[in-house]
């Protein structure tokens, strides 16, 4: 068992590695804890849970929306929480990203913690303080900064992840490398088969160095002015696919890494080395390079991202495997290297 801490502008996260959910007792007050869980988690753990007051949530993007979190406020008021009551979110990245905003907003703010149950939300969802739900069909577009008093990652939970969810999971381990930890991805490279037959010693070293890549980022630069806007490699693009098309947040995230990678080779920032072991990864654990889509409606989503600024998008480029740098482009940059890589019809 690994520990780390996320030391933020207001309070200290404890991230704890290879502890088990059954552990969780020892270190909340049952009586004064409300569990919010994934329904799905519910079903194959909540008995491992069964003495918290818990409310289940359906782990649907659809359901990421205030009208949720309204539900789960009408739930607190029958369950009369104050000041001393705590929240745990038992569940993947869209569960832990409700359960933090809902936490931090209601009775201005009470203390919380995550048990994230996927690998997506273990390396990367659970940490780092974001908190947010989506808006009129955007992601993420209503939220706060927020630190959770622990997260506690216990890996024999993602032994019941289907196989879809376990690369969805890898498209972040991948990306935290990209951006800084080229020893990461060396590792990724050969230890894919490994890493995604979840073995315990793979699962340990990807989660944790993952996760301390997100850790000294988040610390430089908590409210993203800066540094942490690196963390959206792949995630701009990202989110203009999976608003349009449907695909599940991992893969829209490897075609926008591809989209990154490929706009960074042709600016002269990345070397073709470089790009072609990129894309092999992404390929070695099972993730889309393509995709057959609508460019006009993707480039409107894009125009309307939330991150963008006047006409410009803050996009984050290569240099080198493990190095990023933030570069301001106009979206008709992408328009060269989107019809590349894109079944488009
Ligand atoms: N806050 C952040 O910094 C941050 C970072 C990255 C992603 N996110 C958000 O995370 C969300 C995606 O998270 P996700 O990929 O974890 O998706 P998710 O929460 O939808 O979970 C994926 C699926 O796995 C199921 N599931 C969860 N745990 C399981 C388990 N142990 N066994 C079997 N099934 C299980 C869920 O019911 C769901 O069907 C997106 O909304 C994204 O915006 C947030």
């Amino acid at each position: 068992m690994r520990h780390m801490t996320l030391t933020g502008s207001k309070d200290t996260c404890k991230i704890m590695l290879g502890e088990s959910l059954g552990s969780l007792g020892d270190f909340c007050d049952k009586e004064k804890t409300v569990v919010i869980a994934d329904s799905t988690v519910w079903r194959l753990y909540g008995k491992q849970f069964s003495e918290y007051k818990t409310i289940k949530v359906n782990a649907n993007e659809r359901y990421k929306t205030l009208e949720t979190v309204n539900i789960i406020y009408e739930n607190f008021s029958s369950y009369e929480l104050d000041r001393s009551s705590f929240i745990v979110a038992i569940g993947g990245g869209i569960v832990c990203d409700i359960a933090g905003f809902v936490a931090s907003t209601y009775l201005r703010g009470l203390p919380f913690a995550f048990v994230p149950t996927t690998l997506l939300a273990q390396v990367d969802a659970s940490v780092g303080g974001k908190n947010g739900v989506n808006f009129k069909g955007y992601k993420n577009l209503i939220g706060v900064f927020n630190q959770p008093q622990f997260v506690l990652c216990d890996f024999e939970l993602l032994k019941t992840l289907p196989e879809e969810e376990r690369r969805n999971g890898y498209a972040e381990v991948i990306k935290q490398a990209l951006i800084g930890d080229a020893s990461l991805f060396s590792y990724l490279e050969t230890g894919y088969e490994k890493a995604l037959a979840l073995d315990n010693d793979a699962i340990e070293k990807v989660v944790h160095d993952s996760l301390s890549v997100k850790v000294r980022i988040v610390e430089e630069d908590e409210t993203e002015q800066g540094e942490r806007r690196k963390l959206n490699l792949g995630h701009t693009f990202g989110h203009a696919l999976e608003k349009t098309t449907g695909l599940r947040h991992g893969e829209a995230i490897s075609i926008g890494m591809v989209v990154a990678a490929r706009l960074s080779h042709a600016r002269g920032m990345l070397g073709k080395e470089d790009l072609e072991r990129i894309t092999a990864v992404l390929g070695n654990f099972g993730l889309p390079l393509t995709i057959r889509m609508d460019k006009e409606a993707v480039l409107d989503a894009l125009r309307k991202d939330k991150k963008r600024a006047d006409r410009e998008i803050n996009f984050v480029l290569l240099e080198a495997i493990g190095n990023a740098r933030v570069v301001p482009i106009q979206i008709e940059d992408l328009e060269g290297v989107v019809d590349d890589l894109c079944d488009c019809s």
